[in-house]
Order: structure tokens, then C-alpha cells, then sequence
């Protein structure tokens, strides 16, 4: 299957942060694969924008070394980065300051699609927005990019919320959640909304329960001063895993539209049950296979950060009550495996004498890596001898059904970004969804600091702490294995 490519406008799009780790590492990869793909139009200007003081050329060489870096060989050829690197420009600006502001604002054009993509810190948020507006930049059809964390709680993201609001509508905000912009999470509302399939079965009345795995191999490693003062919780929880169990469990909107499939998302976060502390697991990993545990990472010897979760969330309302969500999250674990699954109920009556071998339909919808979705059914073993039940999976490798071609599929952040230059909000969290989702979080992080909770340790390589498994056995259900 070919993956179609549509071009977008042109645009002139600034990365503050130009020449910082996301930018190097993420954004112009991705806009090199984009170009090459033939989505970005000739017209097309991309301006790095940070403190050092560098010329045109100079960028373009650290961009070129970061694209060696970040983009395999065989994707990458000479030609094509010679072009691409021709669309970039840069400008040293200091945020806080006046320096650069009167040649950015020379250098933008009023014509094309304007982007600003803020790849800074959040306390810088509002400087860079105030900037744009008083000095006439960013015209009224302009979009802003922010990336996460957007705050650290309710309050400091109602205050962003509120900086940006004094300078952007709503509908210039564009708040990355890089999940949403992966294919296999996206597929979670094509297979939901397109099939007629799911629909009638998705509901309490015919679904056990549901997991949701995101589980990483990779440590804290250089970001510890980042991650005491964010922990899994806000790291993944947060953004990632919520935005997974809302897609799972919203209403079906009424268009695939901003608005409608954000309203929907919300509804979901509002009614989310407070997690009490008997439903929540926390880890924070040791040292293992030559590496060092969680508090060698960190700055703090005494850190209660942690770096695995584990929690069963209720929803109050009447499609989920009575079905309950299991999330969990680490780092450090056994797999990189992030998996999302649907377990059916048991038939209401065994017409079979011997149900041995009977085990429940599961949906397994598989993020990364290996996308696919498999649907276990029970089927009859076969041979003679009478009736004898046994599991097999329905397979679907995304790879294998689409053809290689579909491997080759913008990345999250490519996608996202030519979403912005669209002008399409469906795939960016509102800033109500945002604030929504600190408000269910805030007293479940509140509960374990005002108890001064230590994380239980799990050693490196495992599948998380132990008490995980008890999290689900009392409810006499298992964790599908981590792999
Ligand atoms: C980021 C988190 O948002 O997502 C990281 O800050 C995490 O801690 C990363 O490792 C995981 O993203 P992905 O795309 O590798 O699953």
C-alpha cells in the first residue's frame, strides 16, 4: 500500500529552541522526512531561533550533523538534504529580551501559513507569546506549538493557559501530546468508528476490563533533574495513558472534528473516579545489567520519585461502570511494549461439557513496536475425541496487511507538524482537557506526599514491582506479560 502524501501551503515556521535537544533530535528529522516526502512545498521557510549567535550556514551544518545522527542511512541522501537545508534560516533571539524580535518580525512573511513552534521551556511561554503579539509578528491567523509538560499541576497549567490565552485564541493552541500523533494510537478510532464490529460489544455489560501498557526499557539516564520533579505520573500518566484510555472509552463523536472529538475525551477525564491509595502501585527501579538504579540518576539520594505506576481507574457513567481500567507505565522494565487491552466477559451460558481450555476473547490493540491488532477466539482443538476448546489469535501485523511501504509512515512528530500547518487541532489537546486531566491527577499525587509514600524498588529488567501483580490478582485478574 502506498502512503499517499498531500503538500501542505507554505509556510514560514520558527522553532524557538532551534538548536536545543527536541529540535535536534525530533523536530527537523522529522521536517528533512517530511521534505522528502514531497509535503513541504519549495516556498517553504523554516527559521531556527535561539540565544548563540550563529549565521544561516552554521545552523544548517548542525542541523545536517543532527539529521546524520537521527536519521538512519538508507533514509537519508545527499541530494534531498541539500535542498531541505536551503528552506532553513536562523535568527538569535533572546526571549526575555529585545534582541532579534524586529528581524524576525522583517523576515516573516504575511501570506503563508505562520508557525511557531516553542520548544523552550514553559517559563519561557509567555515571554516568546507576549513578544510575538507586541511586536506586531504573529498575525491573527498564526498557530502556536507547546510542548508537554504543560504544567506540573492544575494551577500552574491554568496559569499557562491563561499567559497564552492573553495573547492567542484557543484555536491558534497547539499542545503536543506525541501519542496521539502515532499511526497504531490513531487506529484505536479507526478500528472503534469505522468498523460496526467493536461498537455494540463496547461496553460494561460485555467487557471485563481493560489494560493499558506503556513499558519502556530506556532509564531516566540524563533527565533525572527533569524526572524528580515529575515522576511517571506526570511524565506518562498524565498525557500518555490518559490520552490512550480516552480514545478507548469515549463516545463516538459526531465527526472526526477538533471540537467533537475533544468534547468527547473530556467527558471521559470528568468522569474518572478519584484513585484511592489501595489502587495505585508505585516503583522506582534498582541498578541492573551494568547499569545504575533510579537514584543514581537522580539529584536527590533520598528521591521517592517514581518511575513505575500501576493503577485501576474507575469511569462513572454508564457505558464503563463496573469496568474497571488498569493502567501502568515504567521505566526500565522488561520490553519496550506499549499494548492496549480489551478483555471480553465470559458467554452468558457453556453449551460444552468440557470448557477446559476456555479462555476469554481479548482484544489486543499493539502500539509499539510490532503495530498490530490480534483478537484471541476460542476455537475446537482439533481431532477426534469430542469437543475441546482452545485459544488462537485472529493476527494482524500491520506490516504484513499494508506492505512494507507502511512501515515507512511519518513518525509522530511529523505528523503533527504538518497538522499544524494544516490548521488541524483534532490530533492537540484543548486546553480544558488539559486542565481537566491535572484535576483528576493532583489529589492521587497529593495523597502519596502528604503520606510521604516511598515507591517500592523493583529490580531493572523485571516487569515492576511485585505488589503490581497484586493490584489486579485480588481482583482475580493477571497483567498480560510484558514483551
Ligand atoms: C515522553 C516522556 O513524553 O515520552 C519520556 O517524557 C518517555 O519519559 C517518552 O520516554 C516515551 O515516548 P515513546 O514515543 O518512546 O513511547
Amino acid at each position: 500500500m502506498v502512503v499517499r502524501v498531500i503538500p501542505v501551503d507554505p509556510f514560514d515556521l520558527v522553532i524557538f529552541g532551534g538548536t536545543g535537544d527536541l529540535a535536534r533530535r525530533k523536530i527537523f528529522p522529522g521536517l528533512y522526512r517530511r521534505f522528502q516526502a514531497g509535503q513541504i512545498p519549495a516556498e517553504a521557510r523554516i527559521i531556527g531561533a535561539a540565544r548563540g549567535e550563529h549565521d544561516d550556514d552554521e545552523f544548517r551544518g548542525m542541523i545536517a550533523e543532527s539529521i546524520a545522527e537521527f536519521v538512519p542511512e538508507a533514509r537519508r541522501d545527499a541530494d534531498s538534504l541539500g535542498a531541505f537545508l536551503q528552506r532553513l534560516f536562523y535568527i538569535a533571539i533572546d526571549a526575555r529580551g529585545e534582541q532579534g524580535w524586529a528581524q524576525l518580525k522583517q523576515t516573516m512573511r504575511i501570506d503563508v501559513v505562520q508557525a511557531y513552534y516553542f520548544s523552550v521551556a514553559p517559563a519561557l511561554f509567555g515571554d516568546i507569546a507576549e513578544r510575538l503579539t507586541s511586536h506586531g509578528i504573529a498575525g491573527p491567523e498564526a498557530r502556536i506549538v507547546v510542548e508537554k509538560p504543560f504544567g506540573r499541576d492544575l494551577a500552574s497549567a491554568r496559569a499557562l493557559n491563561a499567559t497564552l490565552a492573553l495573547h492567542f485564541a484557543e484555536g491558534q493552541i497547539y499542545r503536543i501530546d506525541h501519542y496521539l500523533g502515532k499511526e497504531t494510537v490513531q487506529n484505536l478510532m479507526a478500528v472503534r468508528f469505522a468498523n460496526i464490529l467493536f461498537e455494540p460489544l463496547w461496553k460494561s455489560e460485555y467487557i471485563d476490563h481493560v489494560q493499558i501498557t506503556v513499558a519502556e526499557t530506556v532509564g531516566v539516564d540524563g533527565r533525572g533533574a527533569y524526572y524528580d520533579k515529575s515522576g511517571a505520573m506526570r511524565d506518562m500518566v498524565q498525557n500518555h495513558l490518559m490520552q490512550l484510555l480516552c480514545l478507548i472509552a469515549m463516545e463516538p463523536p459526531y465527526h472526526f472534528d477538533p471540537d467533537a472529538v475533544r468534547d468527547e475525551k473530556l467527558k471521559v477525564i470528568r468522569a474518572l473516579d478519584p484513585v484511592p491509595s489501595h489502587d495505585i502501585v508505585r516503583g522506582q527501579y534498582l541498578a541492573g545489567s551494568g547499569e545504575g538504579g533510579y537514584l543514581e540518576h537522580s539529584e536527590n539520594p533520598q528521591s521517592r520519585t517514581e518511575s513505575y505506576i500501576a493503577l485501576k481507574v474507575a469511569i462513572s457513567n454508564w457505558r464503563w461502570k463496573g469496568t474497571p481500567f488498569y493502567l501502568r507505565t515504567g521505566k526500565r522494565l522488561r520490553a519496550r511494549a506499549s499494548e492496549i487491552a480489551v478483555t471480553f466477559r465470559e458467554p452468558p451460558h457453556s453449551i460444552f461439557d468440557d470448557a477446559e481450555g476456555w479462555r476469554e476473547n481479548v482484544l489486543v490493540i499493539r502500539l509499539q513496536p510490532d503495530e498490530g491488532m490480534h483478537l484471541m477466539v476460542m476455537i475446537k482443538e482439533p481431532g477426534p475425541g469430542g469437543m475441546r476448546l482452545t485459544q488462537v489469535p485472529l493476527d494482524m501485523s500491520f506490516a504484513e496487511a499494508l506492505g512494507p511501504e507502511a512501515e515507512d509512515v511519518p513518525d509522530a512528530y511529523e505528523r503533527l507538524i504538518m497538522d499544524v500547518i494544516r490548521g488541524n487541532q483534532t490530533l492537540f489537546m484543548r486546553g480544558d482537557e488539559v486542565e481537566a486531566a491535572w484535576a483528576w491527577t493532583d489529589p492521587i499525587i497529593e495523597g502519596w506526599e502528604e503520606r510521604s509514600d516511598r515507591p517500592q524498588p523493583y529490580d531493572a529488567g523485571t516487569s515492576g514491582p511485585e505488589d503490581a501483580l497484586m493490584l489486579m490478582h485480588r481482583d482475580g485478574r493477571r497483567w498480560r506479560e510484558i514483551r
